[in-house]
């Protein structure tokens, strides 16, 4: 969609992205990475990190946003190093203010946001009978609700830009493996929830109820192809 087009990535695959085809809603063409504002959560490890570092050293303005301070700042570090600007914004994805304050302060800072990668998560291992409650929540709490409020946080100035929504999924959105029921739920529900808004916005960018028409823009979702998680 192209005020705010949600984009399910897999890990593995970040770098295949290609220009719009047939049945893929976007059909804006994005700015040049070096020209753009991009968000990264849970940017002080993992892919997070290494996407914010790649798209500093491209010459994006980077918003890096965790909850470890040290880690953030070494990135806006590496980045600046690189030549480019960035700021760190310690903030809870799963605290719906703490998402929105990150969103405020990247636009405070550099006046707009052209992409926000929803990439935070945590898991816990461990048996489906064994998962605790409150584990369970938490999961969901930070893998589902944190995307969701990063989403609704940043859409408006998406919108504006005509930017990009990255939702960082998984193969284990498609099956559950042993020991990670609580991460492959939290990754099915994103995989669902984002397929939804997108037949929704679809069908509101062509400004007709949702028709078959509409589902002409649902943006594929591969099936697994790999084994990775
Ligand atoms: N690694 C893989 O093999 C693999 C495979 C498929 C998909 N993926 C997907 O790729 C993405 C990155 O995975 P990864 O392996 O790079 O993860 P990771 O190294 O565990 O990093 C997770 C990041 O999320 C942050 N985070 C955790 N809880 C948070 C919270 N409540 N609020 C804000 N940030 C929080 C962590 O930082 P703090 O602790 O500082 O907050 C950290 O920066 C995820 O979406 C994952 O589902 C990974």
């Amino acid at each position: 969609m192209c005020h705010g087009c949600v984009r399910p990535v897999m890990p593995g695959r970040v770098a295949r992205f290609h220009a719009a085809g047939d049945g893929d809603s976007c059909r804006v063409k994005k700015k040049r990475l070096s020209d753009q504002v991009i968000v990264v959560t849970g940017a002080s490890s993992g892919l997070g990190r290494a996407v914010a570092r790649l798209a500093g050293a491209r010459g994006a303005k980077v918003v890096v946003t965790a909850r470890s301070g040290e880690a953030l700042d070494a990135c806006v570090r590496e980045i600046e190093g690189a030549g480019s600007e960035a700021l760190a914004v310690v903030a809870d994805c799963s605290v719906q203010d703490e998402a929105q304050q990150v969103v405020e302060q990247a636009v405070d800072r550099f006046g707009r946001i052209d992409t926000y990668v929803a990439n935070a998560i945590v898991t816990v291992y461990a048996e489906t009978y064994r998962y605790q409650a409150d584990e369970l929540r938490r999961i969901m709490d930070v893998n589902f609700f944190g995307q969701v409020y990063g989403y609704w946080a940043a859409l408006p100035h998406l919108r504006e830009s005509k930017g990009t929504f990255l939702s960082v999924q998984s193969a284990l959105a498609y099956r559950g493996i042993p020991l990670q029921g609580g991460y492959c739920a939290s990754k099915a529900a994103l995989r669902a929830f984002f397929s939804a808004i997108d037949v929704g916005i679809g069908a509101f960018t062509q400004g007709k109820p949702l028709d078959p028409e509409a589902l002409r823009n649902v943006i594929p979702l591969a099936p697994p192809r790999s084994r990775r998680s």
